[in-house]
């Protein structure tokens, strides 16, 4: 006989309620809690969908009591058993099954369980390797089961919103070669083609570049990408896009689609109503005033310019900076002039850590400036900048002088860590905006030449072609980026479709003819062979899920995550492989670095 015996599931452990009173009823499911009330031993029964509370009554049942008296933490269950009605003080509101508890008649132990390595029924800290380790352990606690659920019904709602609207979902090869969006490859040695690799794709860009070429007018594929790059807590080396590609489209369309898609995606998932058009600021205005491309916009706290006012004045640092074509910017902390020395030293050192060289500082008082640096200004700059930000007494101004990209970068995250202090984000407010008119190109110092802001596929500006020869870093693309929230969570662009602007592009990216060939062969051809116009835009599934699930991680929304290091402790992945298989795949046993 099978362990279930005769029994079959009748419902689940968070359906029950008064309707079912005097029900017969079949539960499956682990023992969460048991607790021993003189006698009555009651145990609480956890499913995927919640918790009933079952009672062994040694008057009613001796043998099934007796039984339970051995049942430990998350052994599993089968039990038949009448629902009853609690006792009216036993009624556990906060549960959806707390008006009831079901009497056992039958109990079935389906397996037993070691101690489990933490306790899944509190809040205990538990540490992150020990959850990932033990994680089918970690995602039966329902609050980790409940954002994988909320995860189906984001993907779902995806599913079916896209398939109404006319696209088609294609799977395109995960064995391919290197696509540059940015990041480090992950290799995979070819066995039958000794000395050669395939790369894990860091997004499917120029397969669906080349659906759009076959045809296939509107794609989407809910995707895995790879990619080897350091890890942060909104970063994993295998994460999940919601990738999409239009033909015949200008930016206007896909950005339409897809805010109906997230508005969608928003109502399945938390009830939220959303009412798109979503607000749209330039790269250059988000640079200007937040300081990054990917603005939260849910509180102040912008960045201004002080440049100008402070140029050729008394203070030899910031005097010194700007002479040199740096900049020096301000942000407004109101109300915050009763920061202590320490607040003010903590601040210091943690704008230390993006680069700031310092960080003064001026406390607006009724009948003063107080700050150490008051003294090297004269009264027409306190004036020039007291109009400029705005001062009142009570504000706090913080200081960032530097190269302009150092500025931007430590007041950036200042603003950041000033919001979280004065605990100014709201995790319930949904700011989403759409940058636009990101540059084309950037200038890598350390390669000496400009590489692409998004990839080499991103179409510029029409009236702005004949900069890429003259002053490539002029020129704007047509990408966009939507960000919730201070997160990207998602980007794209219109891309190139004709072959004499793709190589004008490569040619600007230092990608000389026979690099292009070799790398992009198949894309030249394919765009001599009549490409549509065409564009489109991938969304972090991980990222998205992190937020909307109010997580601190995106680990926490993602079944078997990898750690910072990109280990996974359960598999203990990355593993060591025999010799044979090295030999086998052409690679060098006994290769060690130099
Ligand atoms: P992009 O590189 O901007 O664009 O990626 C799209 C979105 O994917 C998410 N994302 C990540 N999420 C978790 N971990 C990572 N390591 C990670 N890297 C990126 C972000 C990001 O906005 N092919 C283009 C899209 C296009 O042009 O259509 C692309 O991949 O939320
Ligand atoms: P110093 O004259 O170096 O003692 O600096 C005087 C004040 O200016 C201190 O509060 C420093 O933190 C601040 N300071 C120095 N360099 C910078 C900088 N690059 N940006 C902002 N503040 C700075």
């Amino acid at each position: 006989m099978d362990a279930l015996g005769t029994l079959s599931r009748t419902h689940n452990c968070n359906e029950l309620g008064t309707d079912q009173l005097d029900q017969e009823v079949v539960l499956m499911g682990w023992v969460l809690r048991r607790r021993d009330h003189g006698g009555v031993i009651f145990i609480d029964l956890r499913d995927r969908w919640g918790i009933t509370q079952i009672v062994f009554n040694p008057e009613i049942n001796p043998e099934e009591h007796k039984k339970a008296h051995q049942l430990r933490s998350e052994w599993v269950l089968a039990i038949r058993g009448r629902v009853e009605a609690r006792p009216g003080d036993m009624a556990n509101p906060k549960l959806k099954t707390g008006a009831i508890e079901v009497l056992v008649n039958e109990l079935r132990i389906l397996n037993t369980s070691e101690t489990p390595p933490f306790p899944l029924d509190e809040d205990t800290e538990i540490s992150d390797n020990l959850r990932l380790q033990y994680r089918y352990m970690d995602l039966r606690r329902p609050e980790m089961a409940d954002k994988l659920i909320m995860r189906h019904k984001a993907t779902m709602a995806v599913r079916n919103f896209l398939n109404e609207n006319n696209f088609l979902e294609i799977e395109t090869p995960v064995l391919t070669r290197s696509t540059p969006e940015g990041a480090r490859d992950y290799l995979v040695p070819s066995r039958v083609n000794a000395g050669r690799f395939y790369a894990l794709p860091q997004s499917p860009q120029l397969f669906k570049q080349m659906l759009m070429m076959s045809g296939m007018d509107r794609y989407f594929q809910i995707v895995r990408c790879f990619r080897d790059e350091d890890l942060r807590a909104d970063r994993q080396p295998e994460f999940t896009q919601i990738d999409m590609e239009l033909s015949f489209v200008h930016e206007e369309e896909i950005i339409s689609i897809t805010e109906g898609m997230i508005k969608n995606l928003f109502t399945a998932t938390r009830g939220i109503e959303l009412a798109p058009p979503f607000k749209r600021m330039t790269y250059d205005e988000s640079m200007r005033r937040f300081g990054t491309d990917r603005p939260d916009t849910r509180f102040g706290l912008e960045l201004i310019d002080l440049t100008e006012d402070l140029r050729g004045c008394g203070f030899k640092v910031f005097n010194s900076i700007i002479e040199k074509g740096g900049v020096v910017k301000a942000i407004n902390a109101k109300g915050c002039a009763n920061f202590s020395r320490k607040d003010l030293d903590n601040l210091t050192e943690y704008a230390g850590r993006f680069g700031a060289r310092g960080m003064a500082w001026i406390k607006i008082k009724e009948d003063e400036w107080q700050s150490p640096i008051t003294k090297f200004f004269n009264a027409d700059e306190i004036a020039a900048m007291g109009k400029t930000l705005d001062a009142r007494p009570g504000d706090l101004i913080l200081f960032g002088a530097d190269n302009l990209n150092i500025v931007q970068q430590v007041l950036a995250e200042l603003r950041l860590e000033l919001a979280r202090r004065l605990q100014l984000v709201d995790k319930n407010v949904f700011n989403f905006i759409w940058v636009t008119d990101f540059p084309l190109l950037e200038y890598d110092h350390e390669q000496k030449r400009h590489t692409a802001v998004h990839h080499p596929f991103t179409a510029p500006h029409e009236d702005q072609v004949e900069l890429l020869e003259t002053d490539p870093g002029k020129v704007k693309s047509r990408a966009y980026d939507l960000v919730l929230n201070g997160n990207e969570i998602g980007g794209g662009s219109i891309r190139i479709h004709r072959k004499d602007m793709q190589e004008k592009v490569f040619a600007a990216l230092g990608i000389d003819r026979e690099e292009a060939e070799e790398k992009f062969g198949f894309l030249l051809r394919a765009l001599e062979l009549g490409a549509p116009p065409h564009g489109g835009i991938a969304f972090g599934v991980d990222r998205l899920m992190m937020i909307l699930t109010g997580s601190d991680s995106i680990r926490d929304v993602i079944a078997f995550p990898k750690t910072q290091k990109a280990t996974c402790p359960l598999t203990e992945a990355p593993a060591p492989v025999s010799r044979k298989q090295l030999t086998e795949l052409s690679l060098r046993p006994d290769w060690k670095e130099k």
